[in-house]
């Protein structure tokens, strides 16, 4: 899909559909009050047929006074509230309702109460991420529903601001297709050769350690997932480096949990939804995807991505529960369940990111079911062992429109991490699960500043939203895109 900026008077556009926001607490003033042809909107609202309520959207063609062809209400609530997460919304629902319509073009004329640049880079991201299809393996594409170009209406001064919404949205969607792949078609390997390409388009260094490298090295926790698959693991080191001496002697380090597949291993999960488990790569995905945006914004600090990547099979030479493996940074741990596998080979990552003289740490993991009992599907969960870091954060998801909400993370759910034979079990108890495995992390993460982001319940969507298709969301990209951007 082509996006561009068009700064025609909106009644000129000549497009197969002209889409505007409008208002719930300013009924019948769209946008400009030249957009209210003939004042079909005012009469729109009086009947109650145009409410205004976000995402609610109402179609008229032929609009009087207009050169479009249609013209498209979406609802942006109320004016008071609209923000920049409300218009990346309302753009991408813009785009999925006119697909559906089968429309081809059209422009998008954003609106808010805040700057020209941040409507243009948000109402871009809401464009391009609404506009991706989890449908790469059907053969029977309808080629008529398919967006082929949107302008959006704003002056050439917003042009930086598109091409930085453009390289946001492309990261969020390269991380989705990497996600929605089956983990027949991308294994630890193919996630590898997937890399490569990503580092040689982006001008970014790569390196890879291999399974004899990481023996040497000592990953014990990582190999002993990996041992029962035929899929030899890997572990992905992503690196952006900023031209010229750095701004601070800030190093950001950011960990993602990439298991192509889970299947529980010899704790092996029951059989009703394990096809899902193929987004268990997602943390991972995101990383490369805010690589591949990093590459091209160019922060003032430098970055380094560590993606550690296994199949967790229940293969004849898998992991026993009950086995002890040594991790990287020399702490044992008895392995309980070989489905708590994801903080097994983030404790290796963590350990080595620090190794790389990683100052500030982040990781994302669709690492528990637990935090999907606790936060559903809306918020991704933040412990940290840094409240400084954790605020900024928040900050930044909260002005990309991602749901992050702060977990506990005190000393008194150390307690439940306890064995007999080893200095660490690899699972608490039944309660607070998500929390205990944010503890197992820490273990490994200290004293380094570090958030840990639980992505198990937003790293795909169960339903279609009205912006985005249903399957792999993409989350924690936008967030880390910004952070990197501002910190240093
Ligand atoms: N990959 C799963 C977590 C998960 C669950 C991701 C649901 C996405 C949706 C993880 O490896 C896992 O299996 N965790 C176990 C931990 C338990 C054995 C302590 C879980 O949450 O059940
Ligand atoms: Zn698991
Ligand atoms: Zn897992």
């Amino acid at each position: 899909m082509n996006l561009t900026l068009t700064s025609q008077a909106p009644e000129r556009v000549e497009t197969e559909a002209l889409a505007v926001v409008v208002y719930e607490s300013q009924p019948g003033a769209p946008a400009s009050p030249r957009m209210d042809p003939g004042g079909i909107v005012s009469e729109l609202f009086a009947s109650g047929e145009a409410t205004g309520k976000p995402l609610d959207t109402v179609l008229i063609h032929r609009p009087q006074g207009l050169a479009a062809r249609r013209l498209l209400l979406v609802g942006g609530g109320k004016v008071e509230q609209f923000d920049s997460a409300q218009l990346r919304r309302a753009a991408g629902a813009a785009l999925r309702f006119l697909k559906g319509k089968g429309v081809h073009e059209f422009v998008f004329a954003p609106s808010g109460n805040f700057p020209a640049g941040a409507q243009v880079a948000a109402a871009a991201e809401g464009l391009l991420a609404g506009d991706f299809e989890p449908d790469s393996y059907k053969t029977d594409k309808k080629d008529d529903k398919r967006i082929d170009r949107v302008a959006i209406l704003a002056d050439s001064s917003a042009q930086a601001a598109l091409d930085r919404g453009v390289v946001t949205a492309q990261a969020q969607n390269l991380a989705r297709s990497l996600i929605n792949e089956p983990a027949n078609r991308l294994t630890p390997k193919d996630l590898v050769a997937r890399s490569r390409q990503v580092a040689t388009d982006s001008g970014l260094e790569i390196e890879v350690l291999e399974q004899e490298q990481m023996q040497s090295l000592g990953m014990g926790a990582l190999l002993g997932v990996a041992q029962g698959s035929a899929e030899p693991p890997a572990f992905i080191v992503l690196r952006y480096r900023p031209a010229g001496a750095p701004s601070s002697s800030t190093h950001l380090g950011l960990v993602g949990k990439a298991v192509t597949f889970d299947t529980g291993g010899i704790s092996i999960k029951p059989a009703e939804g394990m096809e899902k488990m193929k987004y268990d790569m997602a943390g991972g995905a995101a990383m490369i995807g805010v690589m591949h945006a990093l590459a091209r914004l160019k922060p003032s600090i430098p970055v380094t991505a560590f993606v550690p990547t296994v199949e967790n099979m229940p293969g004849s030479r898998a992991q026993r529960p009950g086995d002890i493996q040594t991790t990287l940074s020399g702490k044992t741990v008895e392995v309980i369940n070989t489905d708590a596998e994801g903080r097994l080979i983030l404790a290796d990552a963590l350990t080595y990111a620090r190794r790389q003289g990683c100052t500030h740490l982040i990781d994302a993991a669709t690492l528990t079911g637990a935090i999907v009992v606790a936060l559903g599907h809306y918020n991704v969960g933040v412990f940290a062992n840094d409240q400084v870091l954790l605020d900024r954060l928040l900050q930044s998801a909260k002005e990309c429109g991602e749901k992050m909400w702060p977990m506990p993370l005190d000393e008194d759910y150390k307690e439940q991490l306890k064995s007999i034979i080893a200095d660490l079990p690899n699972v608490g108890t039944r309660w607070g699960g998500a929390i205990t495995a944010a503890m197992f992390l820490k273990e490994f993460a200290d004293p380094t500043p570090w958030v840990h982001l639980d992505i198990a319940g937003t790293a795909w969507l169960e339903e279609a939203k009205p912006f985005l298709a249903k399957g792999p969301s993409g989350v924690a990209v936008r967030t880390l895109i910004d952070l990197a951007m501002k910190l240093g």
